[in-house]
């Protein structure tokens, strides 16, 4: 079974790295497409004719699983991308709102890139999803994602998006860069349970390639 990944850079891999322990056996592809990052500030004209690239060059290494590993990606382009590649299967990395609200606290951080954040998809999901009494506070943070990428000013960026932002008790990483850097978001806030899709978009595609 062929799986092709792709995403801005280096936050992908931690979706793989999911993927792969529930299905060592799989051969890889995965783009890190640090040239492009941040996808997160583009429009999405521009993100199509990116994704779009990744498709088809995965699609040609015989990837008939493409799993994108960008929430940013997902919530703005997997729409179109399915219509466009009906013979391939996506799964997709979306901000883990379901999963945070069902653990019933009342105090829920999202943490993603302003493309996330101001995605239609993350309004329904908080539409949706929200219970009463539930206060979810989406914070859009640019430039994060490409700290992490070049891997310096980490520090600097976190104290600017986090010093004044209240305690919650749940932080969804609403983007796969921001897996990387868990101990960092922590000290931040020692008492919340942080959260990513990851675990969902492995067991996705487990169950896709039953189906194949
Ligand atoms: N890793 C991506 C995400 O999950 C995007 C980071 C970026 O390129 O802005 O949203």
């Amino acid at each position: 079974m062929k799986i092709g990944i792709f995403d801005s850079g280096k936050g992908g891999t931690t979706v793989m790295a999911a993927i792969k322990e529930r299905l060592p056996e799989a051969e890889y592809f995965y783009i890190g497409d640090s040239r492009n990052c941040p996808y997160g500030e583009k429009t999405d004209e521009e993100l199509m004719k990116i994704t779009r690239k990744h498709v088809e060059t995965l699609k040609k290494k015989g990837a008939r699983i493409i799993v994108i590993a960008c929430n940013t990606a997902t919530t703005r382009c997997i729409a179109k991308l399915r219509q466009e590649y009906p013979e391939l299967k996506f799964v997709g990395t979306e901000p883990a709102i379901k999963l945070a609200t069902e653990t019933g606290v009342k105090r829920i951080l999202v943490m993603a890139t302003p493309g996330t954040i101001e995605s239609e998809r993350t309004a329904r999901l908080m539409a949706e999803y929200q219970r009463p009494r539930q206060k979810i506070r989406l914070l859009a943070c640019p430039g994060l994602a490409d700290v992490i990428e070049a891997g310096a000013g980490i520090d600097e960026k976190l104290a600017e998006l986090l010093a004044k932002i209240p305690a919650p008790e749940v932080i969804v990483l609403g983007c796969t860069h921001y897996s990387l850097i868990k101990p960092e978001i922590q000290k931040y806030f020692p008492e919340a349970k942080l959260i990513d899709g990851n675990e969902g978009v492995a067991k996705r595609v487990v169950e896709l390639t039953k189906q194949m």
